[in-house]
């Protein structure tokens, strides 16, 4: 294996050392980051007269030779080198000579390893928030189409009070947009330039950090060199949001699995995002929505293995670290097909809308809207809770929902009902009667969806 030291040691390294040592099946995700970040190291290094103008522009030619040649596929990023880092080193020194061997000057592969990261992260963080930005954008518009998609809402999962499919899913929208703004925070914590910090403790070459940060699209550099090579706070902030989004997009997925069962069909999922059995000829299985679900368990392993690998290592970079990146590359992949995979479903799913106003209806949803009633007509709450469960009693007796008794039939149980408890008691009644912001009373519904318009107008928040 190609090293980039050697002089200390008098013995080959053990090949399986080599092996458990390297990094390169991995970190070669950062051949872009790793050339990217070179050339604005070595544009500083011109410009500070460390190195000459002719040695930058031969760096800098060779290097984008290099990156050219891997992204066609003409140059393999090969297991013969340790990491990322040494393949581009010892690809330079080969064709650029002597001038090859000046990249280095003044930086460490862990204020290297700790720029490529960011740079890695910064833009995945913004294909993320597309994707949710793509999300949201589909969840909007079945809000916008089901203001008067009548169902039930639920606690514990037994049917509480009608709502509608519009207000059901602008709760998921709320989530998606706090995720958004997760993102937004963490980008702007972390984007700091670690470079320049060197092994641990800067360099005594006269680098101009804040340069080097301007050129990579920085607000600045880091302030403590130890701090640079070690922190590695961001990818446990990106995971802990990561699991966020995997939670919430599980939380609808397990919905959509429920919806879909033949006990509710609320909804069918869109053959081109459900799956057979290879038995049983009848069965339409929801097998997206059943590994998003799954895979959230991936993605939280990630977090929790991050802050374990990170948990009482001492200043400043050790080893472990070099950790980080196979776990955070398999949550931020998982995380990013199952947000696309998702939206796909979301916007091709058939919500039965007769099935799900029957639902409402059946079910008791609107027993709270009929203590309301009798209250307006003067009953104190309690005692009409005390009613109205007799009520529903009765009704659970006659297999009858409460729009389906008689006039008598309520007067048996109180004497308060008129005739006007049909209307008060509708679906219909009962949802746009809720008018307060967020409830989801159409009026109250339509201004949440404009406001929420407005908010995706701006497609980055970044
Ligand atoms: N592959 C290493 C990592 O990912 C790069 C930094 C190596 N630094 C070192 N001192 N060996 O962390």
């Amino acid at each position: 294996m190609a090293q980039l030291w050697g002089g200390r040691f008098t013995k080959e390294t053990d090949k399986l050392v080599c092996n458990f040592n390297a990094s390169i099946s991995f970190d070669k995700r950062f051949v872009k980051q790793d050339i990217e970040g070179s050339i604005a190291h070595v544009t500083m290094l011109a410009k500070q007269k460390i190195i000459t103008n002719d040695e930058k522009d031969i760096i800098i030619k060779n290097l984008k030779d290099i990156l050219d040649e891997t992204l066609s596929g003409k140059l393999l990023i090969t297991e013969e080198y340790e990491d990322v880092h040494s393949f581009v080193e010892a690809n330079l020194i080969n064709r650029a000579g002597d001038a090859g061997k000046k990249l280095h000057t003044g930086r460490s592969r862990n204020d290297q390893v700790a720029l490529d990261m960011r740079l890695y992260i910064r833009d995945e963080i913004k294909t993320i928030d597309e994707l949710l930005f793509n999300l949201l954008s589909t969840l909007l518009k079945i809000m916008e189409d089901n203001t008067d998609t009548y169902m039930p809402g639920f606690t514990h999962l037994q049917k509480a009070q009608p709502t509608t499919l519009a207000h059901h899913v602008g709760a998921y929208f709320e989530m998606f947009k706090r995720d958004r703004g997760r993102l937004a925070d963490i980008y702007k914590r972390m984007n700091l330039c670690p470079l320049g910090a060197g092994a641990m403790a800067g360099t005594t070459y006269p680098l101009d950090r804040e340069y080097v940060a301007e050129l990579l699209g920085f607000d600045g550099p880091t302030l403590n060199t130890m701090d640079s090579v070690s922190d590695r706070d961001y990818l446990i902030e990106l995971l802990s949001c990561l699991s966020t989004v995997m939670m919430h997009l599980s939380r609808f997925s397990e919905e959509i699995i429920i919806w879909n069962s033949n006990e509710y069909r609320f909804v069918e999922i869109d053959d081109a995002y459900s799956t057979g059995s290879s038995i049983m000829p009848q069965k339409k299985n929801p097998d997206i929505a059943e590994l998003v679900r799954g895979k959230t368990g991936r993605v939280y392993g990630a977090l929790i293995s991050m802050l374990t690998t990170m948990k009482a290592l001492p200043l400043a970079y050790n080893k472990d670290m070099q950790e980080d990146k196979e776990m955070t590359f398999d949550a931020i992949d998982t995380a990013k097909g199952c947000i696309a995979l998702f939206d796909g479903m979301i916007s091709t799913v058939k919500f039965n809308k007769e099935v799900m106003a029957e639902s409402a209806m059946n079910g008791f949803t609107n027993a709270t809207d009929a203590a309301d009633y009798l209250v307006n007509k003067g009953v104190p709450f309690r005692d009409a809770h005390g009613i109205i469960g007799r009520l529903v009693l009765t009704c659970i007796d006659k297999n009858k929902a409460i729009l389906d008794m008689s006039l008598e039939e309520l007067k048996e149980i109180c004497d308060v009902f008129e005739d006007d408890i049909y209307d008060a008691v509708s679906l219909k009644t009962c949802v746009d009667k809720r008018l307060t912001i967020g409830a989801p009373g159409k009026e109250a519904m339509l201004k949440v969806i404009s406001i929420e318009k407005e908010y995706l107008k701006n497609n980055c928040i970044l």
